[in-house]
């Protein structure tokens, strides 16, 4: 039985197999076909092409989307999901006046989120990250990185990657690990940082490794995080694990994190909220991708990272929702891609390009997954009625989601 959309209003996203990401002026470029059939067999895309062309078969379960448009679902390739509790009261704090720098200096922030993860045991962290996972699918979300890093000690950080392995083993959307013990210094290592970092290199990184529990590394290379010296030497030691990097850099300060990134072949950089023209030199012409995520610029109010420059470079830019609970409490895709436009003057056609394709390779998985390709996974938004693509980040904070599919499968 295959299952054949018929009469799709436009079919975006259409690449052949070869194409593992959109770079530059071509990131202006949304391949798509309008009037349009797709054919879905078992979990993959078998076929598509401009109705024209269809020949419906006896085994076609036919389902007509006139009016309705269908895009690759969305490829999440930076969250922080899996956590407990919250962090409004810090928000509240902040509406008053408070800074998230500040939050962070008095003991709250990332350490908060610690605390309480560190007193919630695994099931009920599984059950409170599981019900965000579900709600992300419905919104359009069909693949997804999520990071460890609010454990900060060996026992809790595990706890975490147990909870994202059960999330990759039971959810239907494809999941990536990242190991990101280096997310803040926890309060036991507060005068000893090299204390903290020997253990992320001699205790943690060899038991996920022992347990296979991670696909790539994360380090907070910021000012009162982790230094330049401080990243260099966790990616070293996780490449002897073949850890790949995917790090967070230039959120508030740029002090060349990014050219690190590169130097250590990282797959991606992401936050780039400051963006230097030596950054711009370092990251051109490399197979590192860079990340943006509006979605925590939206929340703490601080600059948005300047994509235009780096399209204009001819760089590639992914978008994702750096959902967490301190400087993004939102996973939804598609507000990310609208404020993306509204506040980052990206195209409709350049924003989903990020938020798909793009997407997919800073998680290693544009071979299977971000395009509408014979033989990809599918993962599809069937869109509500709308006139074309360009309704999706216009009408912000709707949802312009009919329906989701994930391997082939429809999401109730
Ligand atoms: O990507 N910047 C570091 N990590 C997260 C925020 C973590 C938190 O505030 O809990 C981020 O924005
Ligand atoms: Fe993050």
């Amino acid at each position: 039985m295959a299952i054949l959309f018929t009469h799709i209003k436009e079919l975006l996203q259409t690449r052949p197999q070869s194409e593992v990401k959109v770079m530059g002026t071509a990131m202006a470029d949304l391949p798509h076909i309008k009037n349009a059939f797709l054919r879905i067999q078992g979990d993959e895309i078998l076929d598509f092409g401009p109705m024209a062309d269809v020949v419906i078969q006896e085994t076609d379960e036919v389902v007509d989307v006139t009016g309705k448009l269908i895009l690759p679902a969305w490829c999440d390739s930076h969250s922080h999901v899996v956590y407990a509790g919250d962090r409004s009261q810090e928000f509240v704090d902040r509406l008053k006046g408070l800074s998230y720098e500040a939050i962070a200096a008095r003991g709250g922030g990332i350490l908060n989120s610690a605390e309480t993860l560190q007193n919630t045991c695994e099931d009920s962290l599984y059950t409170q990250s599981m019900e965000r996972v579900k709600a992300l699918i419905q919104l359009g979300t069909g693949a997804l990185e999520i990071k460890s890093g609010y454990g900060l000690s060996t026992e809790a950080e595990l706890k975490m990657l147990c909870v994202i392995k059960k999330i990759k083993e039971t959810a239907p959307l494809k999941v990536k690990a990242t190991f990101l013990g280096a997310h803040a210094i926890p309060k036991l290592y507060k005068d000893n940082k090299k204390d903290y970092i020997d253990l992320i290199i001699n205790q943690m990184l060899p038991e996920i490794d022992r347990q296979k529990l991670a696909d790539f590394v994360d380090v907070f290379c910021e000012k009162n995080y982790f230094s330049l010296e401080d990243t260099e030497r966790i990616l070293e030691a996780a490449a002897q694990y073949n850890l790949v990097p995917k790090i967070h850099v230039n959120q508030f300060n740029a002090f060349g994190g990014v050219g690190l990134g590169v130097k250590h072949k990282a797959l991606s950089v992401d936050h780039l909220e400051v963006v230097t023209d030596k950054d711009l030199k370092d990251l051109k012409n490399t197979n590192t991708m860079p990340v943006a995520l509006p979605g925590c610029s939206f929340f703490l109010g601080i600059p948005y990272t300047p994509v235009r420059k780096l399209m204009d470079s001819g760089m590639p830019v992914a978008l994702a929702s750096d959902f967490n609970p301190g400087s993004a409490p939102s996973g939804n895709m598609n507000f990310v891609v609208s404020l993306a436009c509204i506040k980052m003057n990206m195209t409709p056609e350049e924003a989903i390009n990020a938020a798909t394709l793009n997407g997919a390779y800073a998680m290693d998985i544009s071979d299977t997954h971000g395009s509408i390709t014979k033989g990809k996974k599918a993962n599809l938004i069937i869109t509500k009625n709308m006139t074309s693509f360009r309704q999706i980040p216009y009408h912000f904070a709707n949802n312009p989601i009919h329906k989701v599919m994930i391997n082939g499968t429809f999401v109730d």
